[in-house]
């Protein structure tokens, strides 16, 4: 059955996704992965939280930089009667079949991958697929909840300040209103919370039992996303609930390096440039300053979006001739750009300025807009929203009769 798909947009979230649109933006990555993604890199890559953003980016520059069989890991839903499939999903059907045509491997699990059955599934496909086992895994996962497999424990992530409450200006994306929220801080509970969530227990868990079933190569690498940003988002970023978990994934890095010692292993952190994303249009405060970073680095031609900055992940961080390359800390830093001082120090002074008035003139809020509706495979100029379509795709890799 066809229908026509339009964008049903809800605060931070879009209860629609278009299947050609979510193509047409796997096919642009593709294309840039194509050109400047190559490298001498890894050949079996397990992704975790593969289906959008920073996860669905190294997907495709794996597969399509350096040729790289992949299995991906997700939680995404496919279409009923009622409703369109989620955009990851559709992301997912049109980068199997690219890669399909290509000749390049990639088969996926959709499901809870903090559950042990997603694990042992994924397990169970490797052993039977690949060969010598796998050597990189990325974990990027960002969920809202998770439910600890071992005692069913439901545990909820936040994004509150840490100590005491904090102000700033924030927007509201669609209609342009800019406005001081106060966000109130956590509890020992919410921290606790949200370090179980995003923290790198799920992560090192992954890790430990890819280890136990024999399944990593010598020399494997795992890596896992961070982000930092700018004193401004402190409050609600690095020292807040979302940083205390990000500092337990720092701290797992020794505990994963540890496990993979006598397979010569390594653990990584890359911590990422601020972008538009299902995950980080959740954040208060963050759009708007999303908003004003893209219009001060389009300015200056350093603009980057997730295929980009994974691309220079794998060619200039990652897989250089020169080996790993991270700062003092052992991070790689794909932020380098963001933070640069020219560039924070101007974004300061539109901070400083910004109102629901000049909002449209001093920041970018109209890229925001086109990325935000991007995720889900609108407003992009390829496509034909007046044509109808089936919402009903699958996965070559799926099996239908598990998810119809
Ligand atoms: P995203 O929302 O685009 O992707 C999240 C992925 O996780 C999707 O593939 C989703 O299906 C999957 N997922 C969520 N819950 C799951 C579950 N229970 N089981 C299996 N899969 C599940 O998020 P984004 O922004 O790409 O974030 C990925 C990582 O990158 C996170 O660690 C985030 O903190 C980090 N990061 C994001 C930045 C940003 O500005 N967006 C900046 C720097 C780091």
């Amino acid at each position: 059955m066809t229908m026509l798909i339009e964008p049903k947009i809800r605060g931070f979230i879009c209860t629609t996704a278009h299947p050609t649109g979510c193509a047409e933006n796997v096919r642009e990555q593709i294309e840039y992965a194509k050109q400047h993604a190559h490298v001498h890199g890894p050949k079996k890559v397990l992704i975790i939280g593969a289906s959008t953003g920073y996860g669905l980016a190294s997907r495709i520059a794996a597969a399509f930089g350096s040729h790289a069989a992949t299995i991906g890991v997700f939680f995404e839903k496919g279409a009923s009667a009622k409703r369109t499939a989620s955009a990851g999903w559709y992301n997912t059907a049109a980068f199997e079949e690219a890669a399909r045509n290509a000749n390049i491997y990639a088969k996926s699990i959709n499901g809870d991958a903090f559950s042990q059955e997603i694990k042992n599934q994924t397990i169970e496909l490797i052993k039977n697929d690949w060969q010598g086992g796998v050597d990189l895994v990325i974990y990027s996962l960002a969920s809202p909840r998770r439910t600890e497999s071992k005692t069913g424990t439901v545990y909820n992530s936040t994004l509150k300040p840490i100590g005491q409450a904090y102000t700033n200006h924030t927007v509201n994306v669609m209609t342009g209103e800019v406005f001081d929220i106060t966000l109130d801080p956590a509890t020992e509970e919410d921290i606790h919370h949200t370090e179980k969530v995003m923290g790198g227990e799920d992560w090192f868990d992954w890790m430990q039992c890819l280890s136990e079933h024999g399944l990593l190569a010598q020399g494997v690498k795992t890596l896992a996303y961070s982000y930092i940003g700018p004193e401004l988002t402190f409050p609600i970023y690095r020292d807040g609930t979302i940083g205390a978990a990000k500092k337990h994934l720092y701290k797992t890095v020794n505990q994963i390096d540890t496990l993979l010692h006598s397979i010569n292993g390594k653990a990584l952190i890359s911590v990422n440039k601020a972008l538009v994303t299902q995950a980080s249009s959740a954040i208060p405060v963050v759009p708007l300053y999303i908003s004003i970073l893209y219009k001060v680095m389009k300015n200056k031609n350093l603009h980057e979006g997730c295929i980009e900055q994974i691309a220079r992940l794998f060619v200039e961080k990652m897989f250089s001739p020169a080996g790993i390359q991270t700062d003092d800390q052992e991070f790689i830093r794909l932020d380098d750009w963001e933070m640069r001082d020219d560039i924070q120090s101007e974004v300061s002074k539109l901070w400083a300025s910004v109102n629901t008035q000049n909002l449209e003139t001093l920041t970018d809020i109209q890229g925001y807009r086109h990325e935000f509706q991007k995720l889900f495979g609108f407003d992009i100029a390829a496509v034909n929203y007046a044509q109808e379509v089936d919402p009903v795709v699958h996965i070559p890799s799926i099996p239908e009769e598990v998810f119809s």
